[in-house]
């Protein structure tokens, strides 16, 4: 069997870098805050996946549900050769969307993107079993920095999947959008997941589980911290906090001291002060609409050509053209 495909544009020392000056950044702001990419080390990965499996945790299920049902209407209105996945992780509802491009007849290789090069070997090692005539070649790229590498081969369906576009703030994703229209032409597509705005008795628990994953999962960052940069952080001093912001229709986890510290991150040089009380954001995860992600990926130069619901309408599937 052929080597796996790999192209490196971030290496660790890069990550390594990133990660102190995100942290410096967001451990001096007022209020503190870190971005969510830092969650996703090999515990913080496990636990992700322990999440989706939540019976809280909808959002997962409900796009497994739209993919099952429009994978074929994908596969005919894109007749993609290449599938671009950003953020691929383990891949694994991807499948569902191979499976259907190569019963199209249409594929020709799969692009996974993701930051972590151990999670794409991975990926890559099993897709290369399960379709040994696919050309697949990963990319070791943060999305967010890189969408110029996407290579260009025959019509391109880059997805986005998860809700992890809920990631972004407003003011973040414009750009991103931008960029991403940048890098494709007229008539490549963009399949985009996005979790729908609902009651806040559905989406505060799927971010506070009562079996406590996801404040594992939201600690774990502190796990993260201390072993990347010599921190000292004690995560049994920070409770999980999920809330609802209902002006910006977005769930924000955030980590509460419950007593007033002193914490040295000594790769950084750094001593930072907590007060009793005081709460570091840790993610956003915005909720959408219609009418507004439309609007907006029409301000990216994409026309949404499918708006895909669950039965229960959680969640969206929208399938966009570069116009
Ligand atoms: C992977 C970003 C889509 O926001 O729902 C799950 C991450 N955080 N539980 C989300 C997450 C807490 C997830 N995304």
């Amino acid at each position: 069997m052929p080597d796996i495909d790999l192209e490196i544009h971030l290496t660790d020392a890069d990550l390594a870098a990133g990660l102190r000056a995100d942290a410096r950044a967001g451990l001096t702001a007022t209020p503190k805050q870190l971005p969510p990419k830092y969650f996703y080390d090999a515990r913080g990965s496990e636990l992700f996946e322990e999440i989706t499996r939540l019976p809280e945790y909808y959002p997962t299920r409900a796009e497994r549900e739209i993919l099952a049902a429009r994978a074929a209407t994908i596969a005919r209105v894109t007749g993609a050769k290449t599938l671009v996945e950003l953020g691929s992780g383990s891949s694994e509802k991807t499948r569902l969307l191979l499976d259907a491009l190569r019963e199209h007849g249409t594929l020709g290789s799969f692009t996974p993107l993701d930051v972590s090069e151990s999670a794409l070997r991975g990926a890559l090692t099993d897709l290369r079993r399960e379709y040994p005539d696919l050309h697949l070649h990963g990319i070791v790229a943060d999305f967010v920095h890189s969408l110029d590498v996407i290579p260009e081969a025959g019509t391109r369906l880059v997805a986005f999947l998860g809700g992890t576009i809920g990631n972004f703030t407003p003011a973040e994703r414009a750009p991103f959008l931008a960029a991403l229209r940048s890098q494709l032409s007229p008539g490549e597509f963009l399949l985009l997941g996005a979790d729908l705005v609902k009651s806040p008795a559905v989406l505060v628990p799927a971010y506070d589980d009562r079996a406590g994953v996801t404040a594992e999962f939201n600690r774990n960052v502190l796990h993260v911290l201390n072993r990347e940069l010599t921190a000292h952080f004690d995560p049994t001093l920070f409770a999980h906090v999920a809330v609802w912001d209902e002006t910006n229709e977005w769930i924000e986890m955030r980590l509460r001291a419950l007593a007033p510290m002193e914490v040295a991150v000594r790769a950084l040089d750094l001593t930072v002060t907590f007060a009793e009380g005081e709460e570091l954001r840790t993610e956003v995860s915005a909720k959408f609409r219609r009418e507004g992600l439309t609007a907006e990926l029409a301000a990216a130069g994409f026309a949404v050509r499918d708006w895909w619901t669950d039965e229960a309408d959680r969640f969206a599937l929208t399938l966009a053209a570069a116009v």
